[in-house]
């Protein structure tokens, strides 16, 4: 990795990770990654925001000699988890003299998990700010975006905001800048399904704050910065209101093909109503294309058929995850078969307490899908075609 200047006095000096698939031994990176961190030789101190993650630790030190940085008496840790606070302990024992700056929550958390010292720690609140002289950093607690520690920091005289994960993406690039907005509208989508959707009402309050402010350049610790912040900002508006797509998402498995058939029906019948559908097989399928799909779809129809006394074990995953990024949804129904009983269709209800959406009768029957089972399918979907068309907050305007 290269030391590359973003101002006269200011530096990208983190790592990128190019070949890493996978995050916290769940989230798909099909781009790989990034690690920012920034270097801001102020005219009276030197600052360092965010560190990387302790796999490339070796390739950051190189970075910070590239960049002929022999004294460092500021690190600002805006999040502790350890892919950007996990270089902190080689840090602190390269610079004695650094003091680290983070919020009060933080300061607990890289004490338990990095062993920093307390007395190595500053902690600031909101509105507290550092000068290094020409240049001054202001601090802004921003709880959740994606922990609760978390914070941004913002230096007035250079309009650049260090949002930390907020406004990242998974995206290793040689460019320093987004410059290929159709890649990173994908990969910006898929990191904020995965990580912010869960944090959505506060994440909401934190861009009315950030809209206070003057922005010429977002620089997030993952992926490519923005030097036109609103592209990014307005997406977020987009993902964080309260407004859903007319789409239907069906994740769906199946074990002898009666589910499957009832999931093909379901998405003809949806189509020949104008409704966009998505049929999301969920078996080997990657977990964050389907968060995706999740953040602005208005239905959301489970399919699965009953294993032994209830859901498929592969659904029940789906349930349990989709229950945890807390998706805006608005209407929920399960669709199915089943051999001789069970309780399906209890058990997956009860599994997604945090989609705050409006059940539709299911379609749940015994054995292969026939005639019958088209009509209630059709019934289903003029159901959803009704609900979609009579809700203010199910739009097209995207
Ligand atoms: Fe990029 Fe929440 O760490």
């Amino acid at each position: 990795m290269v030391v590359r200047k973003i101002k006269e006095r200011i530096f990208s000096i983190g790592t990128i990770d190019w070949d890493r698939r996978l995050f916290d031994s769940l989230i798909p990176l099909p781009d790989g990654t990034s690690y920012n961190s920034y270097l801001i030789r102020g005219s009276e101190k030197t600052a360092l925001i965010d560190t990387v993650d302790p796999s490339s630790e070796e390739e950051f030190i190189t970075n910070i000699v590239r960049a002929g940085c022999d004294r460092i008496d500021a690190i600002i840790i805006n999040h502790a988890e350890q892919d950007h606070a996990g270089s902190l302990p080689i840090l602190l024992e390269l610079f004695p003299g650094a003091k680290v700056y983070c919020t009060e929550k933080c300061k607990d958390l890289i004490n338990h998990l990095l062993d920093v010292p307390a007395g190595r720690v500053q902690v600031v609140k909101t509105g507290d700010v550092l000068h290094l002289g020409d240049i001054t950093l202001e601090f802004y607690e921003y709880p959740w975006v994606h922990w609760p520690e978390t914070m941004v920091t913002y230096s007035p005289e250079e309009k650049i905001l260090f949002s930390c994960d907020l406004f990242g993406s998974h995206f290793a690039t040689s460019s320093l800048y987004m410059n290929e907005p159709c890649k990173i509208e994908i990969a910006a989508k898929r990191y904020y399904a995965e990580i912010m959707m869960p944090f959505r009402g506060s994440i909401k309050k934190h861009l009315e704050s950030i809209s206070n402010m003057d922005i010429q350049i977002i620089a997030p610790s993952h992926g490519p910065l923005y030097h036109d912040p609103e592209w990014i900002i307005d997406k977020y508006r987009q993902w964080t209101d309260d407004t859903v797509r007319n789409n239907v998402l069906i994740p769906y498995v199946s074990m002898h093909g009666s589910t499957e058939r009832m999931v093909r029906t379901l998405t003809e019948l949806l189509m020949e109503r104008n409704i966009g559908v998505k049929p999301f097989h969920l078996t080997d399928a990657d977990t964050g294309l389907l968060a995706m799909e999740l953040v602005d779809a208005a239905t959301v129809i489970l399919a699965t058929p009953t294993v032994l006394f209830g859901p498929h074990p592969v659904m029940v995953n789906t349930a349990y995850l989709a229950n945890l990024v807390k998706p805006k949804t608005r209407y929920v129904s399960v669709i199915g078969s089943y051999g001789w009983g069970g309780k399906t269709i209890d058990a997956l209800t009860s599994m997604i307490p945090h989609i705050k959406a409006e059940l539709i009768p299911p379609v749940y029957i015994q054995g292969a899908p026939d005639e019958k089972t088209r009509d209630e399918l059709k019934r289903l979907a003029d159901t959803i075609a009704e609900k979609h068309a009579s809700d203010p907050l199910v739009t097209d305007n995207y």
